[in-house]
């Protein structure tokens, strides 16, 4: 595991765009799974507009972590936020964007969704394996869609399932702990003081770590980058 702290939101999108560049440069193609929320925009918004020219993006297959099941023109739903700030300033090929169909029945798209991933993907193992994982944490320690209270959801045998949000009862689907572990690569991009107590609980294993599902995050491959800013990082300084 590396950590990376960096002084801020944008220094932390500067590093892991910098990172993501290398990445897609070493490979003939990369299958990545995007996470949500609010974290990435600072992220998306930096690559779109210094990473234009500097990345072939023909080469980019874009896949999501987690999504809310509500339609993609949603401002809730984490497609659109990633087509507002990244896709829609980048000429990234339509058949290279597989979005979760939020607008459809969970169950069905989780079943659907698994299967995608599953045809698509190199398998290694049997596992759909992706080149990178990008995953933010909650406060709670929950990532992709996977929260404390249904941490059962990790283990599935299958490669996406149903979450419900804890709070606001908002479906989700979700890919698995199967699919993360089995990742070449896993970043977390995690910023701002909200998430100290549990950065440091899950980094230094203490507390309840192990009810959070962002402790279970631990790829075969032992490639896992933290991108933390200082807000987040306060506590294991
Ligand atoms: C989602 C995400 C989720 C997110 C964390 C952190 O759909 O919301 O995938 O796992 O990464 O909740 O969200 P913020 O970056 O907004 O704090």
């Amino acid at each position: 595991m590396e950590i990376k702290i960096l002084e801020n939101k944008t220094e932390v999108a500067k590093s892991f765009s910098a990172y993501f560049a290398e990445l897609v440069q070493s490979q003939e193609q990369l299958f990545v799974a995007l996470s949500g929320g609010s974290t990435p925009k600072t992220v998306f918004d930096y690559l779109a507009s210094e990473y234009r020219n500097k990345i072939d993006w023909t080469k980019v297959f874009f896949f999501w972590g987690d999504e809310r099941c509500v339609p993609p023109t949603d401002s809730e739903s984490n497609y659109k936020m990633t087509v507002d700030h990244l896709l829609s300033k980048l000429p990234i090929p339509e058949a290279n964007v597989f979005r979760v169909l939020g607008e459809n029945d969970p169950e069905e798209e989780a079943l659907r969704y698994g299967e995608l991933v599953e045809k698509t993907l190199p398998l290694e193992k049997g596992i759909p394996q992706f080149d990178l994982v990008i995953l933010g944490m909650g406060d709670d320690g929950h990532t992709a869609s996977i929260f404390p209270n249904s941490i059962y959801l990790w283990d599935s045998s299958r490669n996406c399932k149903v979450a419900t949000h804890p709070d606001s009862g908002q479906k989700r689907v979700t890919i698995t702990g199967r699919v993360i572990n089995q990742a070449k690569h896993v970043v977390f991009l995690v910023t701002g003081a909200s998430k100290k107590e549990k950065v440091r609980e899950v980094i230094r294993r203490e507390g309840e770590y192990n009810s959070y599902p962002a402790s279970m995050v631990n790829p075969s491959s032992d490639s896992l980058v933290w991108y933390l800013d200082q807000e987040a990082a306060q506590e294991i300084k």
